[in-house]
């Protein structure tokens, strides 16, 4: 299974998050965030997981830095852990939070690798939570002063940044549903938090070109959205569902405009928007991260019976991942060359933030782990991906979810996404088959 060939200077990486793979959560003055309160509070977290320990990749980050080196990627997307650097949400920043970062981006700069950190990746400080979180306006104004103490620390050497991890998913799954931290079901009452979520973003782009920041972007889970059939109906709950997925987040930072949404009966002009918060969401950024797991089939609903105007159906006949998510490679060419169509010239370079599979391996008698599954899952993603630049979409670099097996949020460490497995009882690390194959990959794009 040979790639085609990618363009020189291409970007080739794997993602992380904090919390997914720190653990040291009571380390060097780290406050609590919304996932410790979370995975503690029983019933939430399959198996009553925690990210206590994770990974410990707060300790055994070298091993894991020296895992990148010999993989052969140029890219390292982790995140920043807030409540390390602000422990209470707001004050002094906590030197020592500031300290591991320091350490670890002069460790990857060392192997000649990029740090692109994430500025956050679902951990609100708990403190901030107590103050309403992102339902609160304030919370964007205090994002954009630890986005200003980190880069202070850390500008020097960090010149790309991300200012988000995927705002819909936190959004829909921990202020909406309820399923994530901080674990609130407001169903539509959740918008605000999208908007500050935005809001934050938008005041943070200057904030960071100021301590010299030369590529910005943030990750958005992006998905195509299909129609169950021709229905009228299923046509226009596909379009709602469209409309808060991918344009909510994507047309304010694009075009500096919300989607319709009265079709919902939500207001055009919600109070929470105050004048001026769209030219300040909608300042110029450098790139757009998306996050591709697969594409959505939505029929219309019952919105008296479920309270919500689109239904999820399954994608039938495809093979599905461990967690029963569908593959469906094509579905990446399909939003790619989607996007570009919508919003043609104000769209900027686009870097695959996250694409990845969970799959059920096990060692095998000889100790290695033959994850057939996530290889042929690389392959036909980066395949697709390649299709879309050739159709004359600006792309400018694949990152996998995951380098390691890692806590996958509310499915707690069931879910195993990473190149190289971790055993959670002795956090030994042993990379599968996908981790040699990605390897091989990357000899042959760079041969030249
Ligand atoms: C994404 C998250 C990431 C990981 C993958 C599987 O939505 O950004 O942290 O959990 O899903």
């Amino acid at each position: 299974m040979v790639l085609p060939q990618f363009p020189a200077g291409f970007r080739w990486g794997v993602s992380t998050a904090a919390y997914q793979i720190e653990g040291a959560v009571h380390e060097d003055g780290r406050g609590p965030s919304i996932w410790d309160t979370f995975a503690h509070t029983e019933g939430r977290v399959k198996n009553g997981d925690t990210g206590d320990v994770a990974c410990d990749h707060y300790h055994r980050w070298p091993e894991d830095v020296a895992l990148m080196a010999e993989l052969g990627i140029d890219t390292y997307r982790f995140s920043i852990a807030w409540p390390r650097i602000r422990p209470t949400g707001s004050g002094p920043a906590n030197v020592a939070g500031l300290d591991f970062y320091d350490r670890l981006v002069d460790g990857l700069l060392e192997r000649g690798i990029r740090p692109l950190p994430t500025l956050f990746h679902w951990d609100l400080p708990q403190a901030l939570q107590d103050l309403g979180g992102w339902m609160n306006r304030e919370t964007a104004f205090r994002f954009a002063d630890y986005a200003a103490v980190t880069a202070a620390r850390l500008g020097d050497r960090v010149k790309s940044w991300i200012t988000l991890n995927e705002p819909i998913v936190h959004l829909s799954y921990g202020y909406a549903f309820g399923m994530h931290a901080p674990g609130e079901a407001l169903m539509f009452d959740a918008l605000p938090a999208a908007h500050h979520q935005l809001l934050a973003h938008g005041l943070t782009v200057p904030v960071l070109r100021a301590y010299g920041a030369e590529e910005i972007l943030i990750s958005n889970n992006c998905t195509p959205v299909r129609a169950a059939s021709e229905s009228a109906e299923d046509v226009a709950a596909a379009e709602i569902y469209d409309a808060f997925h991918n344009r909510l987040f994507n047309d304010p930072i694009l075009l500096g405009t919300y989607p319709d949404l009265s079709a919902v009966g939500l207001p055009n002009n919600p109070v929470h928007v105050k004048p001026g918060d769209l030219d300040i969401i909608s300042t110029r950024i450098d790139g757009l991260g998306v996050n591709y797991y697969n594409p959505t089939l939505i029929a219309a609903a019952d919105a008296a019976a479920t309270g919500l105007p689109f239904d999820f159906r399954e994608i039938e006949g495809v093979v599905t991942t461990a967690f029963g998510w569908p593959v469906v490679p094509e579905g990446l060419t399909e939003l790619l060359v989607g996007l570009k169509a919508r919003y043609g010239d104000a769209l900027p370079p686009i870097t695959i933030t996250e694409n990845g599979c969970s799959t059920a391996d096990e060692p095998g008698v000889d100790g290695a782990i033959h994850d057939v599954a996530r290889i042929d899952y690389l392959y036909a993603h980066i395949s697709a991906l390649h299709e879309a630049m050739a159709a004359g979409v600006d792309v400018r670099g694949y990152l996998t979810w995951s380098l390691l097996d890692n806590f996958e949020w509310a499915e707690g460490y069931d879910q195993r996404f990473g190149l190289v497995r971790t055993d959670f009882e002795t956090l030994k690390r042993t990379p599968k088959d996908s981790y040699h194959w990605f390897q091989s990959a990357l000899i042959a794009q760079n041969k030249d």
